[in-house]
């Protein structure tokens, strides 16, 4: 038995084919992790993800334990299978959660009381006191929780935080940051969930750039405000498409966070994206403004590509497959970069421990979550639990028709309805 961890991943969609998959297989074949298992509500979602060329033929002779099984009869929804699966492992594996966003609270917890550490997409809860719960659970069994807020990674972010914590930008006072994810996610599965009472683009992509403000100046938020614009999917389901926030940081400085699922499928590149902060200094103003979506490659293919347009800006920032010095493709970018780093945490935590007694290890594990938090680097239910509080009040306020919810602070942080104005 291997004494690597083995890696089940809960959720067989597109981020689990775009990034998770294609990460996890070349993490094992450079010896981090053992086995890989993948659980999805379908087996014909399975069969697709089995059969993904793209992954194939990056990884030859790669392959994963499909629950429920590719030949299963039938396709019923098996939406209770994961438990199963969880259970199966041994103690302190890697369960990788990516299940739409209101299921994720209830998937990290049954791995977390099967005694597993657990990377989660973001946004890890769609409720402060969730992620509160998570960190408590993970905490008393000794289990490592990261959440994949992948942007950390991106090399322009170190290097904004780098400045901006260093004093050179000055502080923020006014900003923009957008994520326009393409319209053709309107035909994926997306219209099964992406709907109103679930969630909203400000929870699902918003989120990423209000963890990267943080994230670059240390500032705290302390109230939201998002207006959505509802339109029917293909299905019927009705869903907020658009969404347009205004985030309030705790010294008064303004950030607005446009989202939606609109970007042409016709147009460059497969999104629209960037981030655009300015700030005040003594006498100078100072300004971050990083353009995330033509990152300065344009490709135009003879061909026709399976999707998004033969006209294409190409990042080879977030997430590629290149040749590499061994066999098939590798990964690059800082959407891999940022799996290995939650996954080396997860094998770091358990190789130091292996050795010692129960409770010593049980104590060491702690120590070694808490630095990590501490040094808030990689996003952990703890250190990133703000992010909850700002995605509960985006939902209260987008149900409530932009109504401002104000986040407040103490030892019990909650959000408040019902107030003006910002901080
Ligand atoms: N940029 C990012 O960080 C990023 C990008 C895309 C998605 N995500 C996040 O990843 C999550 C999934 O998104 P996606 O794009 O893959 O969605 P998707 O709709 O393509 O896939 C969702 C998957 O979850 C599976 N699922 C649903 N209920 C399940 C259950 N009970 N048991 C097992 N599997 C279940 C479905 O079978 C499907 O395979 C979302 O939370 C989303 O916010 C993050």
């Amino acid at each position: 038995m291997s004494s690597r961890p083995d890696a089940l991943i809960i959720g067989g969609g597109m981020i689990t084919a775009d990034l998770i998959l294609p990460s996890l297989y070349h993490l094992q074949r450079t010896g981090m992790i053992g086995d890989i298992a993948v659980c999805a509500s379908r087996s014909s979602t399975l069969r697709v993800l089995a059969s993904h060329a793209g992954i194939r033929a990056a990884f030859p002779g790669s392959s994963f334990r499909p629950w429920p099984d590719l030949g299963a009869p039938g396709d019923d929804a098996q939406p209770l299978l994961y438990r199963r699966a969880i259970e199966s492992l041994r103690p302190r594996q890697m369960v990788v959660v990516a299940v739409p966003d209101h299921l994720h609270h209830e998937v990290v917890m049954t791995a977390l009381r099967s005694d597993q550490h657990v990377l989660c997409v973001k946004p890890l809860a769609l409720k402060h006191s969730q992620a509160v719960e998570i960190a408590r659970t993970a905490q008393s069994r000794g289990l490592f929780v990261g959440v994949e807020y992948h942007k950390r990674w991106d090399r322009r972010a170190r290097v904004a935080r780098a400045g901006y914590r260093a004093g050179r930008f000055g502080e923020l006072v006014m900003g923009e940051a957008k994520l326009i994810e393409p319209y053709r996610y309107r035909s994926s599965n997306f219209q099964s969930w992406f709907t109103v009472e679930n969630t909203d683009p400000f929870t699902y992509i918003g989120c990423h750039y209000v963890d990267l403000v943080r994230f670059i100046t240390g500032l705290l938020p302390v109230a939201v405000s998002v207006v959505g614009i509802r339109r029917r999917f293909p299905n019927g389901n009705e869903g907020f498409l658009w969404s347009h926030a205004r985030v309030t940081w705790e010294n008064g400085a303004l950030v607005s966070v446009t989202n939606g699922l609109g970007y042409p499928d016709q147009a460059a590149g497969s999104n629209d994206q960037g981030l655009l902060l300015y700030c005040e200094g003594p006498g100078a103003a100072g300004m971050i403004r990083h353009d995330d979506h033509f990152r300065g490659v344009s490709y135009a293919f003879t061909d026709q590509p399976a999707q998004g347009s033969s006209f294409q800006f190409t990042s080879p920032d977030f997430f590629q497959l290149v040749p590499w010095e061994g066999e098939g493709l590798r990964p690059i970018g800082y959407g891999f970069d940022s799996i290995e780093a939650i996954t080396k945490s997860v094998v770091c935590l358990e190789e130091t421990t292996r050795a010692l007694q129960p409770a010593a290890a049980l104590e060491e594990r702690r120590r070694q979550a808490a630095l990590i938090d501490e040094q808030g680097i990689i996003a952990t239910p703890s250190n990133s639990a703000v992010n909850e509080l700002v995605v509960e009040a985006g939902r209260l306020s987008i149900l409530a028709d932009g109504e401002t919810v104000r986040i407040v602070s103490g030892t019990e942080p909650r959000v408040e309805r019902g107030q003006q104005g910002g901080s």
